[in-house]
């Protein structure tokens, strides 16, 4: 477990083991020198401690990248989660880190954990605070009805159309799911023209624009089938990137541009809605063809801004404060995608790097404030 920590963490790493139902788990504390660690509970089958350090890491720099004092932490439930006994290691998991949570961590939401289970979470420890993402009818608030990572993606395509001056109104979405289509509502809803949209299931296209409004009500009916239904040209899945648009959302999955089709893209613009949509290959080749990207950690970020609500609010008698979350994420949005841009522009850099950055300064600077790392700057001696 050493070789997992670094100059940045992690702080703490929790194992446990439930012999009877055959639960283990760990809790990764990374970096809480700009506050307290906080991310998702996942629960898998073959979950392992290193996937969880990483995804512990990346907390770290997802708060410090949108500028909120949060810090980086993950938990992990090593278990499958369609199990009937999932309840009993739900409970077990939360008894046996009763000393950690909730002072230093705050279980929350991640694959194979769903709103019940964070329920199950808080009961077990007697804890209206101790998960993030619990039902409405218990004060929580239920982000992807809200929509509110896509509404933000589209609000960081707004602001970087604006700030790099792209005369296209037509942009492809990838993926229809709880990101792609509020995406689309929302940059529907700014008078963007969405020219094609998919799902694994397929693509569907019109060059004069689809009928968002369709779409959505095709959605709740079909699902993914949507595409089936719809009004446009039928493709197959994938054949949307490379379309003859401004703007390109690939809001799917990881890994759908790399070098075998990222010299295709025909966009100017693409905006991260996926974690980790490009790799590196793709990264440069857009770079080097002047295609603006805009990385997932600033443009998908609409999720963990509404997270830091569920944080705050997570004991108030008022529940979450749903109304401040929408304007929050708009602002922050806007602010955090033009800072990026701007520093890509000052330090001649591409934006993923530019982000990396600003996140790794602010934790740094964090960590020298608190004499946890020998001063390095100046000023601070
Ligand atoms: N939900 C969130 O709040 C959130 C926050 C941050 C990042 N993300 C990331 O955004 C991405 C999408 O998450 P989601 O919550 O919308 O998932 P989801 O399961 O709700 O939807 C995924 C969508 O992508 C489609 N899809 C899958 N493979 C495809 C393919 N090859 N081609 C075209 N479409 C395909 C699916 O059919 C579905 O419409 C993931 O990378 C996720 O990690 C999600």
């Amino acid at each position: 477990m050493f070789e997992l920590m670094d100059e940045w963490g992690p702080e703490k790493v929790v194992t446990v083991n439930h012999q009877r139902s055959g639960m283990q788990g760990v809790l990764v504390i990374d970096n809480t020198s700009r506050g307290p660690g906080k991310g998702g509970t996942r629960m898998r089958a073959d979950l392992t401690v290193a996937e969880v350090a990483s995804l512990a890491r990346v907390m770290t720099w997802k708060w410090a990248a949108v500028d909120l004092y949060q810090g980086g932490a993950k938990a992990g439930i090593r278990f499958d989660p369609t199990s009937p006994r999932k309840e009993e290691a739900l409970r077990a998991f939360a008894r046996m880190l009763r000393n950690e949570v909730p002072s230093e961590y705050v279980f929350g939401l991640d694959m194979g954990l769903n709103e019940a289970d964070a329920a199950i979470l808080c009961d077990e420890l007697g804890d209206r605070g101790a998960a993030t993402g619990t039902p409405a009818a218990l004060g929580g608030v239920a982000y992807d009805a809200l929509g509110i990572t896509g509404h933000g993606v589209a609000e960081a395509v707004d602001a970087s159309v604006a700030h790099c001056g792209i005369d296209d109104d037509r942009v492809v979405v990838q993926g229809f799911g709880a990101v792609g289509h509020a995406t689309v509502r929302r940059l529907s809803e700014l008078g963007y023209r969405i020219v094609a949209v998919s799902t694994a299931v397929g693509a569907v296209h019109d060059p004069d624009g689809l009928d968002v409004t369709e779409l959505l009500l095709l959605r709740e009916a079909h699902g993914d089938a949507l595409v089936d239904h719809a009004s446009g040209q039928r493709l197959a899945a994938g054949r949307e990137l490379t379309l003859d648009a401004g703007i390109l959302v690939p809001a799917a999955q990881q890994g759908v541009l790399d070098a075998t089709n990222a010299g295709d893209v025909r966009a100017r613009l693409v905006v991260e809605g996926a974690n980790l949509p490009t790799d590196a290959a793709a990264q440069e080749l857009l770079a080097a063809r002047g295609v603006t990207l805009v990385p997932d950690f600033i443009a998908n970020a609409g999720g963990i801004i509404a997270a830091a609500f569920g944080m705050r609010d997570r004991y108030s008698p008022f529940g979450v404060a749903t109304d401040q979350i929408v304007p929050t994420v708009t602002e922050r949005m806007r602010a955090n995608t033009l800072t990026v841009l701007e520093a890509a522009t000052t330090t001649d850099t591409t934006p993923h790097a530019a982000a990396g950055q600003l996140a790794r300064d602010r934790v740094r600077q964090a960590m020298e404030l608190r004499g946890q790392v020998p001063p390095t700057r100046q000023e601070i001696r």
